[in-house]
């Protein structure tokens, strides 16, 4: 066995694995994010030409397939050391107050990480799916993702879906970016604390930011 498949399959393997796959999705969120802001002051031809860019562009395709890998990987090595966790300790100690040592977040990371899946399986129906291979109108030489997204947003239900999406990816940041640094080993005592200042800031801001977007688009196009 070589000492790549070996790491990985240590639990220290895949805390590492998870640290970088999750910072890397963080910095996605946020390019992500600064994207699809432009859904709330940029025009519908500069969003559907941003979308073309995005997709076709080679090196930000190259990127999106890394991507790719990033959420497979993040997600069944997440499912792995969760199942493992419950296995190596299925009832709790008699005497073991979790409130007491650990935040919510930390105990509910599997189950977070599983709502927010679900919602990447729906979101990706809703656009990506459709960018690529939907049969999308044009709108001056470019396809109308903007008015895809117009139309998804105009339900209150589908609306509402997101926001619990993003409540869910909340505070599964809040515990995942400190955990990162951790599991990188990147302790001090001087820079930790801002570690968890900045981490808590970015759990609260990216979330309320993508919800915000819905939210604005049902109300001003409905
Ligand atoms: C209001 C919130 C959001 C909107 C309006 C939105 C919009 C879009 C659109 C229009 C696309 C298709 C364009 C493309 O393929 O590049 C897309 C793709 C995608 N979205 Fe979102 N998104 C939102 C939130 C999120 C969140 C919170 C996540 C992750 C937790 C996410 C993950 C993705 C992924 C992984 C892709 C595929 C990207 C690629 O192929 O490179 N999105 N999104």
């Amino acid at each position: 066995m070589s000492w790549f498949t070996e790491t990985l399959q240590s639990s220290l393997g895949k805390k590492l694995l998870m640290a970088l796959t999750g910072l890397f999705l963080i910095i996605f969120l946020i390019t992500h994010l600064a994207g699809n802001l432009q859904l709330l002051y940029g025009t519908k031809d500069d969003f559907n030409q941003y979308a073309k860019f995005m997709t076709t562009f080679p090196p930000i395709k190259a990127v999106s397939y890394l991507l790719y890998a990033s959420i497979l990987g993040h997600a069944v090595y997440g499912l792995m050391l969760t199942l493992k966790n419950r296995q190596a300790r299925p009832v709790q100690y008699a005497y073991n107050q979790p409130t007491a040592n650990s935040t919510w977040s930390s105990r509910n990371m599997g189950i977070l990480g599983t709502m927010i899946l679900i919602f990447l399986v729906i979101h990706m129906k809703s656009f990506w799916y459709e960018m690529h291979w939907g049969a999308i109108p044009e709108v001056n030489g470019f396809k109308d993702l903007h008015g895809v997204t117009v139309e998804a947003f105009k339900s209150p239900l589908y609306v509402l879906f997101y926001v619990l999406a993003m409540a869910a990816l909340a505070f599964h940041l809040m515990h995942g970016f400190q955990s990162a640094f951790q599991s990188l080993g990147w302790n001090h005592p001087k820079y930790t604390p801002l570690i968890q200042a900045l981490g808590t800031g970015i759990s609260l801001l990216i979330p309320a930011l993508f919800a915000l977007i819905p939210v604005v688009m049902l109300l001003t196009n409905s």
